[in-house]
């Protein structure tokens, strides 16, 4: 359905809504059923069109990037149910140079990158990823020697970053971040091991950018490892890719895995890469641009402000090594992929708190904590602040060891806050019935433990400035009393298995 701006409203002149390309409803009825059985994609343009098959997908003409994308997307992002927005003929830039946002807010879009039925519900669609995760193998990329991201090689004076229509996504920003839903490829140089992770790229100038990786992030642990030898480090940031690279690069996938490599696993044939001319790394052949270059402990620039996922500013300008762009390779009208944080939940909290809660789950199984019944890492925590674990209770201690596994495994080690236990009948995706149970079962004398000196980093916007790096945590118990649990008051209201039975039958009365 094409909206237009209401006449009288001043927006400039050319904004406007137009489709995509001309599909004929044949097409799109024939996408719809493969989608409602599950289809894979092939890369972010073969994602647009599956996008647009189910109506999620806007195209908008016209709208500038230094204020009003940046707008437009935080409105997006904040309002349930909102479109994808592909931004196209943005004044001052290339037609055809486009930027796509909120493209994954809504779970049928996620479904879509995973290539999983698009109707999916939330509870099933994170038991597919439990299963990915568990069974997945990965599969090597096949190097081939060329693809569209060869469409446009620049090289030397020929490099301008200038040309991509980067937005200034929040006003007190210290420049454009071109890289926000990016990947960011590097390579362990004792044991060659490529991962890939997604991590904040601000435009300096022509041909350098900033990089900024948090201390414990795979890609600073390779970053050190080089600057600890007075070497560059080698790296390719892809901008704009396969949503389901972007997923993979933007979750904590465990140490010594590629991220490549198990994209490759899930689709069940490898990721056709290229071999960058200047590091070697792969670059997949099919993204829409990819910075390839070195990172400089020699060179540094101030980096920031920017709005980061915790809804601040809150690490500020620094001085950070400057990442110098040595090639720039890209299709024939290249697409941005912008997910730049805001206040939470935002768009990466919205697919991630599937996706975070099922690896806090697995990965508590895997620790060897039994009956760990579900797991919640809550969108308005950014999907770190605030975990929710619930247990059935089998022996003293217990939910200590759930709270406490659960608040320094991979999945929340990083910059966390609150770890909350709770019994098996409460549902943690619903912030009332977590707080009630805190209210109602948790004492604070006896069921609050603090961890001092936990993993955190300069974004902690509770820390001062000059004492970043480390922060505390807060696991509280809110399970019925071990001792007495059978005595505790029982509970009004229906199990949360009960409760989703109840709206399949009766949902029908609300409309
Ligand atoms: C939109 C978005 C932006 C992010 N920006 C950064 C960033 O600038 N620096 C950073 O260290 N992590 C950032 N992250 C988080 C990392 O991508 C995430 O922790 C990922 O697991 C890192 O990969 P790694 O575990 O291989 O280091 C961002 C995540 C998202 C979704």
């Amino acid at each position: 359905m094409l909206r237009q701006p209401p006449p009288g409203l001043d927006l400039g002149s050319g904004v406007r809504m137009v489709e995509l390309d001309d599909a004929s409803p044949e097409d799109r009825e024939r996408l719809l059923a493969e989608l409602r059985r599950g289809r894979g994609h092939d890369d972010l343009r073969d994602w647009l069109r599956l996008v647009d098959a189910i109506g999620e997908l806007r195209v908008l003409e016209g709208v500038d990037h230094k204020e009003s994308i940046g707008r437009v997307t935080e409105m997006l992002q904040h309002t349930e149910g909102a479109p994808a927005v592909l931004f196209d003929r943005i004044p001052g830039f290339e037609p055809g140079w486009r930027v796509l946002v909120n493209a994954q807010s809504e779970r049928r879009r996620l479904a879509i990158s995973l290539g999983l039925p698009v109707e999916i519900g939330a509870w099933e669609l994170m038991e597919r990823w439990e299963r990915m995760m568990d069974e997945t193998h990965p599969l090597p990329p096949t190097l081939v020697e060329s693809g569209p991201i060869c469409e446009n090689v620049l090289e030397g004076d020929d490099i301008d970053l200038g040309r991509f229509p980067t937005p200034l996504w929040h006003p007190e920003d210290g420049g454009p971040y071109l890289g926000t839903g990016d990947a960011v490829l590097t390579r362990d140089p004792d044991t060659g091991w490529v991962n890939m992770g997604t991590y904040r790229v601000q435009v300096h100038d022509r041909a350098a950018t900033g990089l900024y990786i948090s201390p414990g992030k795979h890609g600073r642990i390779h970053r050190d490892k080089y600057f600890q030898r007075g070497e560059p480090m080698p790296a390719v940031v892809l901008v704009g890719m396969d949503p389901l690279l972007f997923v993979a690069s933007a979750l904590e996938m465990a140490p010594g895995l590629s991220e490549l490599e198990w994209v490759g696993g899930v689709r069940g044939r490898p990721v056709e890469c290229i071999r960058g001319r200047h590091t070697g790394l792969p670059i997949p052949a099919r993204a829409e641009i990819a910075l390839e270059g070195f990172l400089r402990p020699d060179r540094r620039r101030s980096e920031g402000p920017f709005g980061e996922w915790t809804g601040y500013y809150a690490s500020g300008a620094r001085d950070e090594p400057v990442f110098e762009v040595r090639a720039v390779y890209h299709r024939d009208h290249p697409i941005i992929l912008g997910v730049p944080p805001e206040k939470p939940p935002y768009e990466a909290h919205r697919f991630r708190q599937y996706l975070r809660s099922a690896n806090l789950r697995r990965e508590l199984r895997l620790a060897g904590v039994p009956d760990v019944t579900a797991a919640w890492c809550h969108g308005v925590g950014g999907c770190r602040l605030f975990n929710v674990v619930a247990i059935e209770q089998r022996y003293p201690g217990h939910a200590r060891q759930a709270g406490h596994v659960a608040a320094q495994c991979r999945t929340g080690a990083y910059l966390g806050r609150i770890t909350v236990v709770v019994d098996s009948d409460v549902d943690v995706s619903d912030l009332d019935e977590v707080i009630w149970a805190i209210c109602t079962r948790a004492d604070p004398e006896r069921s609050i433990d603090v961890i001092s000196r936990a993993w955190s980093g300069p974004l902690d916007p509770a820390i001062p400035p000059e004492e970043k790096g480390f922060n505390s945590r807060l696991i509280i118990d809110a399970t019925r009393p071990f001792e007495w649990r059978d005595r505790f008051p029982h509970a009004i209201g229906p199990s949360p298995e009960e409760k989703r039975r109840t709206r399949e039958r009766w949902g029908w009365i609300l409309g």
